[in-house]
């Protein structure tokens, strides 16, 4: 069979992506829990939230720009059209959150009295103090965190199906080297 596969950067970014946003939406959901407000721990895990979601957000920018870059694989030809067509829009929709995500927390943040720390390095801040628009922006990252989550599932859902099938979708994003009888 001659599969063709996303480039290496592009799987590699995949897996690394998909593993630290899995961590960092348990993280963002479980912060009341690890340190609940009003207690002195608060402010170091807010901190910590803030700045892996920074990081994580530049790796974002690295893969859109990446995607954008390098034309994927064609789809599989045994793929149904309806299929093609939601997993090109479920696709298009974890980018937008993907990078709304970030962007949202780090405006938001700028217009509290808070600001950002990375990493206990100050970032400057370019909003004044207008508890309004962090509610605002607040709200928007609060909203996307679950959209993201039920698009996630829905990922993994499908390919959970394309695994049973064998059908080798699987295989065009998997970290294992290509062989002989790949296109790439
Ligand atoms: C990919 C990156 C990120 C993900 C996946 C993420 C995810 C989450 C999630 C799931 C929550 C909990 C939402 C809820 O209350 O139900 C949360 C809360 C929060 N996030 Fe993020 N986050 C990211 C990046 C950031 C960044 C970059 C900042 C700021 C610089 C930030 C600031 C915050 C703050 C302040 C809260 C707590 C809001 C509150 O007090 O209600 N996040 N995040």
């Amino acid at each position: 069979m001659t599969a063709q596969r996303y480039d290496r950067v592009a799987r590699l970014l995949h897996w690394l992506i998909g593993a630290l946003l899995l961590a960092q939406i348990a993280f963002g959901f479980l912060l009341d829990d690890i340190a609940p407000r009003n207690t002195p721990a608060r402010a170091g895990v807010i901190n910590l939230h803030k700045s892996l979601g920074m990081l994580l957000g530049l790796l974002i920018l690295a893969r859109l720009l990446w995607r954008l870059t390098h034309k994927p694989p064609p789809w599989l030809p045994s793929l149904p059209r309806w299929q093609q067509r939601a997993a090109h829009w479920g696709h298009v929709l974890l980018y937008v959150c993907m990078v709304t995500m970030p962007l949202s927390g780090y405006v938001a943040s700028n217009f509290s009295k808070h600001g950002v720390k990375f990493f206990g390095t100050p970032l400057a801040p370019w909003g004044p103090e207008l508890p309004e628009v962090y509610k605002f922006f607040n709200g928007v990252h609060v909203v996307t965190a679950f959209v993201f989550s039920a698009l996630i599932v829905g990922h993994v859902l499908a390919a959970i199906s394309h695994l049973l099938a064998r059908d080798g979708t699987l295989h065009r994003i998997s970290l294992a080297p290509d062989t002989e009888s790949d296109d790439r």
